[in-house]
């Protein structure tokens, strides 16, 4: 499956849902998560998110393995989101910043 990583945290571009074909993306209140069930490793959305926050789950990056469980969780919680919507105020702002993991709001 491919996995949404920390980038994504505060940022929610939403672009990456557009693309993908099973639908498998869910939305929380700044963060969303794909459906390791569903996703069928397409890889279309990798390079729609304009922060870069999608990697397969073999090429998570070094310290952001904890976001492979994240993902499987949340999306179990979280309605799935189909069309793109607009990208959080500040997204900008949050683009790379460091340790944004505790600002996950579930
Ligand atoms: Fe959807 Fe394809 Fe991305 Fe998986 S890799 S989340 S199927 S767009
Ligand atoms: Fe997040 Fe990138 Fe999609 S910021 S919502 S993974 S386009």
């Amino acid at each position: 499956a491919h996995v949404v990583t920390e980038n994504c945290i505060n940022c929610k571009h939403t672009d990456c849902v557009e693309v993908c074909p099973v639908d498998c993306f869910h939305e929380g209140p700044n963060f969303l998560v794909i459906d390791p069930d569903e996703c069928i490793d397409c890889t279309l959305c990798v390079e729609e998110c304009p922060v870069g926050a999608i990697f397969p789950e073999l090429d998570v990056p070094a310290g952001q393995e904890g976001f492979l469980a994240l993902n499987a969780e949340l999306a179990r919680e979280w309605p799935v989101l189909a069309r793109k919507i607009p990208a959080m105020e500040d997204a900008a702002r949050w683009d790379g910043a460091p340790d944004k993991l505790p600002l996950l709001k579930r």
